[in-house]
């Protein structure tokens, strides 16, 4: 069977190999065996061969944050899963061909779901749910603002915004993406820089931001921030810039606005077992009527996983790097 391993923290693409190893063996009683049929690669997973994820575990590892799998086998007493079931996996450690995890582990997807979009269901979806759900008590009518609007996790914003009637204020890097982020429901759609509070303030007509989503860090957390009514919230939720987040005094102190952050892992651990299965299955609900989705770009073999990794890492991208390792998806 073949794997992705790292032994040893630096550039994704040159410390990510494509091994073989043992099979995972069949499931033991409680256990489940899938076929991982894709997985995406995250700004998280890059992080991770990085070495500069909050989680850096001992070496060598497996990186992977989520993937869709159908399962192969279960173990005894498992009565949540088939075989031949779709399931998203909870845990990590996804590209690989084949995972035998816990069967509280994985959640069970519709059958005919879009197979790439499953591939994306179990961490940005529920991110942009939270990160509209956690902070701030949104109605109808409210403005928020967020960079990254362009992203996989700023596109589901803009819809599930939309969805609550929710106005969206888009900070992107480049205005050519103002025309699609108006076709998925952006409100208004503006280029990040120096002048960014005033531009908001204009296109709002100075309507109070409550919220503001930012995954950029650096000085683009205060340029966000000045775009935010006093007493709003920021929540930094990443760091594509690499950098920590910058907020100015006026708006903390003179504002009164809030830092706040956020990690998915953190949201569904608030949350029972049974929450969190209906939110994926609400989810997965909404990605199969086509409501939520996120672009993809390319589909690798996982023999190719170096070059994934280094597309993965290419601004400008039209949408998600995802990887195949037991065929084309
Ligand atoms: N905290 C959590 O639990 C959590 C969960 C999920 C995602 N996230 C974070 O959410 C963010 C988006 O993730 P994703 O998977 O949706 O991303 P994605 O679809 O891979 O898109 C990456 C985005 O980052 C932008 N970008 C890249 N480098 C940048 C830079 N130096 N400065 C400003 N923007 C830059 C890209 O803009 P261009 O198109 O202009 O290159 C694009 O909009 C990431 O920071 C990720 O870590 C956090």
């Amino acid at each position: 069977m073949k794997r992705v391993d790292i032994d040893r923290y630096g550039a994704p693409e040159e410390v990510a190999r494509c091994v073989d190893v043992a099979d995972v063996g069949a499931p033991g009683a409680g256990e489940v065996v899938f076929d991982v049929l894709a997985f995406s690669i995250n700004p998280a997973d890059v992080s991770f061969c990085r070495g500069t994820y909050r989680l850096r575990p001992v070496l060598p590892a497996t990186p992977g944050a989520e993937c869709v799998g159908r399962i192969a086998a279960v173990g005894g007493g498992v009565t949540t899963v088939k075989p031949g079931d779709l399931v998203v996996n909870l845990q990590r450690e996804n590209w690989a061909q084949r995972r035998r995890v816990k069967a509280d582990d994985v959640i069970p997807v519709p059958p005919g779901m879009n197979l790439r979009q499953a591939a994306m269901l179990r961490i940005n979806p529920p991110t942009a749910l939270l990160l509209l759900s956690d902070f701030v008590e949104l109605k109808p009518g409210d403005w928020i603002i967020q960079n990254v609007a362009n992203s996989a996790v700023g596109r589901l914003v803009i819809r599930l915004a939309r969805a609550r009637g929710v106005k969206t204020v888009n900070v992107v890097r480049r205005a050519a993406l103002f025309g699609e982020l108006k076709t998925l429901g952006a409100d208004v759609c503006l280029v990040d820089g120096p002048d960014l509070a005033d531009a908001v303030k204009t296109q709002t007509a100075g309507a109070r931001i409550r919220l503001g989503l930012d995954a950029v860090s650096g000085r683009a957390t205060a340029r966000l921030s000045a775009g935010v009514g006093d007493g709003g919230v920021i929540v930094n939720y990443g760091s594509m810039s690499g950098e920590d987040p910058v907020m100015a005094r006026a708006g903390l102190i003179g504002g009164g606005q809030t830092l706040a952050g956020f990690i998915l892992g953190r949201g569904l651990a608030s949350r029972s077992l049974a929450e969190v299965r209906a939110m994926y299955a609400d989810l997965a609900r909404q990605v199969e009527d086509g409501f939520l989705s996120a672009p993809v770009e390319k589909i690798y073999p996982i023999e190719e996983i170096k070059t994934a990794l280094a597309h993965a890492q290419r601004g400008e991208r039209s949408g998600k790097i995802l990887v195949a390792p037991n065929g084309a998806v």
